[in-house]
């Protein structure tokens, strides 16, 4: 005879399974009745033994039995599985009024400061912000500016250029200057415009001050009488309100670009102490950007008469002037994505740029 009859057995089940609260008492219950040595299946085994009537009476029954074990514990396994579920979900909720914690908050870089103070100060004079891609054209970065094939000028740019498989497309490259945009706006808008142009540019050039990389922001006025006066003005009130100085000396120097003419560099005047470098109505000077008025070539390449229309440019580096500004020493830390730089010279999400409080104020 069987030790223990289907009914105990059941009994037996549905008792340790109602007592079951984990998956992990699950498993050791379906081990307990129908693992190798579970209880079911060695009274199951045990029947070859037995005298057919003993075992026609009992198989049926245990064959029940196993199934109802099995159907029970999956049924129970589900209702766990759901629990356990709700109850992580409802410990990873996320009190989103609760304070942010310090440690985790991140800064704004320094360029990206930079970048929005300038939109500031320019779209106070109603300038546009013009937009421009990376990967330009020869034609844009350096025909459409009066820098033909054979020019120097492209030498000195030290451009990347793209490696294209059908070599009878036009040269690609990844813009060495933001005039690039200056060409954009003008092929679009012939007549009269005030904008920046804002982004990154390239250049194979590395050392502590020059990165492959680096940002540049670009200025163009064009109107019927626009003369290198306008220019020197947009220019000091520019860079008063960057340095948040009343007044900036500046002083222009005559240069060469091909795209400009006359072309000059500017330099602000400045005082080097011993702990920091004042800028404003000093007598040394620190060169910071390059300007002109449009070279007519430049102004017909975009189909604009430059009888009618002129114009000014300028062009300045946007890393060069957050090292100012904030004294920042080496360009190459700003893309050093070092956590510790960017705490100690990063600004806060919500600070707003200097120019901004003092128009609240
Ligand atoms: N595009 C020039 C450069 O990157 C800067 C510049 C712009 C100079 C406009 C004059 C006028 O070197």
């Amino acid at each position: 005879m069987l030790e223990e009859t289907s009914e105990d057995l059941q009994n037996a089940f549905k008792q340790q399974l109602s007592l079951s609260e984990t998956l992990e008492d699950l498993e050791k219950i379906r081990l307990a009745f129908l693992g190798k040595k579970g209880k079911v299946t060695l009274s199951l085994k045990s029947l070859g033994s037995q005298s057919i009537e003993v075992r026609k009476s009992f198989s049926k029954d245990l064959n029940i039995l196993r199934s109802f074990i099995a159907e029970s514990l999956t049924e129970k396994k589900e209702l766990f599985q759901k629990r356990d579920l709700s109850e992580k979900i409802s410990k990873e909720f996320e009190d989103l009024s609760l304070p942010v914690v310090v440690e985790e908050r991140g800064c704004v870089h320094p360029i990206t400061q930079v970048k929005d103070e300038l939109i500031d100060i320019f779209s106070k004079m109603e300038f546009t912000l013009e937009d421009g891609p990376e990967i330009e054209t020869d034609f844009n970065n350096f025909t459409a500016l009066n820098i033909n094939e054979a020019h120097p000028a492209r030498q000195s740019h030290d451009t990347f250029y793209i490696n294209q498989k059908d070599k009878n497309r036009l040269p690609l490259l990844l813009r060495t200057h933001m005039s690039t945009v200056q060409i954009r706006t003008m092929m679009k808008d012939k007549k009269a415009l005030r904008m920046i142009a804002m982004g990154k540019c390239y250049r194979a050039d590395y050392d502590a001050t020059h990165t492959p990389m680096f940002h540049q922001i670009e200025g163009l006025v064009l109107g019927p009488d626009i003369t290198m006066a306008h220019m020197k003005w947009c220019l000091q009130k520019f860079l008063s309100e960057f340095f948040e100085v009343d007044k900036v000396n500046l002083r222009m120097r005559p240069s060469y670009f091909p795209f400009t003419e006359p072309s000059a560099e500017v330099d602000i005047g400045c005082k080097r102490t011993k702990e920091k470098l004042l800028i404003g109505e000093y007598d040394e000077w620190l060169e910071i950007l390059g300007c002109g008025m449009v070279h007519p070539n430049v102004l017909k390449n975009c189909g604009i008469d430059p009888e009618e229309v002129q114009g000014f440019a300028f062009g300045c580096g946007i890393d060069r002037l957050a090292m100012l500004k904030y004294g920042i020493p080496d360009l190459r830390s700003f893309f050093e994505t070092d956590k510790r730089w960017l705490e100690h010279y990063g600004f806060q999400g919500l600070d707003i740029p200097s120019s901004v409080m003092e128009g609240i104020a």
